[in-house]
């Protein structure tokens, strides 16, 4: 379908969400959270641990239900359907380590049932070469590094020609170098493909160098603060983003934001020590 200018790909209307816990304690876990994705925008979710991040993409995918509002995907109020048209890339890769790299990224076209099994595997290559790994295919998941796992984990989405892309924290378990090396790369990756890409991070420089949108969320109960539009040149190089001024002067806004909304909970010593004044 097309959409026209006003409309937006994937839409969140004032979305609640209570956790109930052992002691059947509702918790609201977010309170009216409200979001618009363009077609081809790649927009971060950036808060700290507990803010209800997961939860939020979670609900987008229909994995878990919610309380109030709505999530609409291409106009259409989020079902079975809508979810064939989002993939996920979560943290962990979570091969199966008794199939192939190959057959891993088909086993997520399985539910695909209009693909024959040659377009599944044609599919699978073509999404591997895409994210450089073509020549793993045959490859064990245990022959391969933490950041190749992850790669197929992107590829396996890749793979499914979606919509939208929903990754939570997908670069947040490996180390320092991998982890900027697969920000650029996979960061590439999706410029080029013009992909639609819902990102969680609570990383403030992965999600400057990769948005062009940050939605700042706070947490008890997680609500949208805050959202920045991330206005620099693409294609974007870590280190020219760093040096960048307005990329300098975001850092320092969302900072200062974050560091203000911390000291809402820490004691006044705590928040001086930290070199934050309420
Ligand atoms: N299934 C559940 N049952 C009860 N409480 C839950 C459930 N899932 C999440 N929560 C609670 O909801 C809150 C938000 O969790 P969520 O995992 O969405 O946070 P997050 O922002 O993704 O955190 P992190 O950055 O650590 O991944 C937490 O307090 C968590 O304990
Ligand atoms: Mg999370």
């Amino acid at each position: 379908m097309t959409l026209n200018d006003e409309q937006c790909l994937l839409e969140v209307r004032g979305v609640s969400k209570a956790f109930s816990d052992r002691r059947h304690n509702r918790k609201v876990v977010l309170d009216d959270v409200s979001l618009k994705v363009q077609q081809g925008e790649f927009v971060s979710i950036l808060g700290k641990s507990g803010c209800g991040k997961t939860t939020l993409l979670r609900i987008i995918d229909g994995l878990i239900e919610w309380d109030e509002g709505e999530v609409l995907l291409e106009n259409q109020s989020v079902g079975k359907a809508q979810r064939q048209r989002m993939a996920f890339v979560f943290q962990d890769s979570n091969l199966l380590p008794w199939r192939s790299v190959k057959k891993n990224v088909e086993l997520n076209l399985e539910s695909m049932k209009e693909l024959s099994p040659q377009e599944r595997s044609d599919r699978a290559i073509e999404a591997l070469r895409l994210v450089g790994l073509e020549d793993a295919a045959d490859h064990a998941p245990y022959q391969l590094s933490g950041g190749m796992q992850q790669r197929v984990g992107v590829a396996r989405a890749l793979a499914r020609q979606p919509a939208v892309f929903l990754m939570d924290e997908p670069f947040g378990h490996l180390d320092n170098f991998t982890r900027e090396r697969l920000q650029q790369e996979i960061g590439a990756l999706i410029e080029r493909l013009n992909a639609t890409v819902v990102f969680v991070t609570h990383d403030i420089d992965e999600a400057i160098l990769l948005s062009d949108k940050i939605v700042l969320m706070e947490a008890d109960p997680g609500r949208v603060s805050k959202v920045f539009n991330v206005d620099l040149p693409r294609p974007r190089w870590r280190y020219n983003v760093r040096a960048h001024p307005e990329a300098m002067r975001l850092r320092e806004e969302i900072v200062t934001d974050l560091h203000l909304k911390i000291a809402d909970w820490v004691q006044p010593e705590e928040a001086m020590l930290n070199g934050s004044e309420s």
